[in-house]
């Protein structure tokens, strides 16, 4: 059956064996994915009459949309709009089995948001899960999964989180895979976030990077985050606790992903907000808000929209960062970025605070103790606030600085 004429076709086969045959290959997330999901900050609010502003439904999404792009969210990167959780009808339709939204939260289906979306310049995202009901209880994927990933390609869909409530963890490995294929093979490029290491770490097995990579555009590594400081923190534990298995998987076109970014909502103050978004671009996170567009007070936009942190996160290297050190309860935190100077790496580096003694807490190192040796040495600039220079430090220069509790200072060193 394979004559001659076929060996073009066997060097393709040969070749796709040898890079597993699937890879994922969709020239997406080339940087950590921005922009805004509905879950942290909407949950499953479905009563549209009680709570007319807040209930998933096309308005919110629509609204959301409108305020990425005239609050000038969109002009700093921020893209994806995306639909969470509870925007599925109980059932599928009985005729064609396809997934039906809410027939009167979306009344007019989902191709209709999806055109306004992209008309005001974003991309449009939506949520499904590969059980048998995602998470809040709506059909999921398991035995539909080609008829679901046509049915969104059908819709416009641009990014799709696949979670993993109601499946058997150990067919996950194969069904995550399988699911990213049947995306590709609709033609249309969709960004793909699978949850699939979240829920087996919470079984205690190491995830399967090496295929994440391959399948998956990023993914939830760990648990879901809330509206506190203490569920922020306990996230950076955890990616501080791992990084050693999880920093060398990330790269441009797939990313680990602590959740989303909780700033703007009730939990955090000022300061809090500050590290959250700091940690968020050391880690190279993708920075995707839930929040309520039209509440976030300024001061909080403004960290929300600082140039110099997003583009910490976004930095074309791609380099995870990671937990340097840790001294008298103060961490280091450290991502390689660019500018390269001469193959020497510049550097932002985030000081947290875990201590909670009232007076700010001044510290210092030496560059050499926080492993930054370039023989011409750096310039250091606070991110937060680029103006604020402090000047050109070397290996041996002492670096002091002082960190208010539970704060963050984030700096540029920019190799000379
Ligand atoms: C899981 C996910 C969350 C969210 C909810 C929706 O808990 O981890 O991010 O999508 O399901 O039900």
């Amino acid at each position: 059956m394979f004559g001659i004429r076929n060996v073009p076709l066997l060097l393709l086969l040969l070749i796709q064996l040898l890079h597993g045959g699937s890879a994922l290959d969709n020239g997406l997330a080339l940087k950590p994915p921005m922009g805004w999901m509905s879950w942290q900050r909407f949950r499953c609010i479905t009563d549209c009459e009680l709570y007319p502003d807040e209930c998933i439904s096309e308005k919110l999404f629509r609204r959301n949309a409108d305020l990425i792009v005239s609050e000038g969210y969109a002009d700093v990167g921020y893209e994806y709009v995306i639909i969470d959780d509870c925007w599925l009808e109980k059932n599928r339709d009985n005729k064609t089995n396809k997934l039906v939204p809410d027939r009167k939260r979306f009344p007019r289906g989902l191709n209709v948001l999806a055109d306004h979306i992209h008309a005001n310049g974003l991309k449009f995202g939506l949520y499904q899960d590969f059980g048998t009901k995602t998470c809040a209880g709506y059909p999921g994927v398991i035995n539909h999964m080609a008829l679901d990933a046509e049915t969104f390609a059908n819709w416009d869909v641009d990014y799709v989180k696949l979670d993993g409530c109601y499946a058997n963890v150990s067919d996950m490995a194969t069904g995550y895979p399988e699911f990213g294929r049947l995306l590709n093979s609709t033609g249309r490029p969709m960004v793909y976030s699978c949850s699939w290491p979240a829920y087996q770490s919470e079984l205690g097995e190491l995830p399967e990077f090496e295929s994440l990579k391959q399948h998956c555009n990023l993914w939830r590594n760990w648990d879901d985050i809330d509206d506190s400081f203490e569920s922020v923190m306990q996230i950076i534990d955890y990616f501080g606790k791992n990084q050693d298995s999880m920093q060398p998987h990330a790269g441009p076109g797939h990313w680990n992903d602590p959740d989303m970014l909780i700033l703007g909502n009730y939990g955090l103050s000022y300061d809090q907000s500050k590290l959250q978004m700091a940690i968020w671009a050391v880690l190279a996170a993708p920075l995707i808000m839930s929040n309520d567009l039209a509440q976030v007070r300024p001061e909080i936009k403004g960290i929300l929209q600082n140039r110099d942190v997003i583009a910490v996160n976004q930095d074309s290297l791609g380099i995870q960062g990671k937990r340097l050190l840790m001294k008298q309860n103060i961490e280091v935190w450290r991502r390689p970025i660019t500018p390269k100077v001469k193959g020497e790496y510049s550097y932002a580096v985030a000081f947290v605070s875990r201590r909670t003694d009232g007076a700010p807490y001044p510290i210092s190192f030496t560059l050499k103790e926080l492993s930054l040796i370039n023989d011409n040495g750096y310039v250091v600039q606070d991110l937060f606030d680029m103006n604020n220079k402090l000047g050109v430090f070397r290996a041996e220069s002492q670096f002091k600085t002082r960190i208010i509790p539970n704060g963050v200072n984030f700096y540029k060193f920019t190799a000379l």
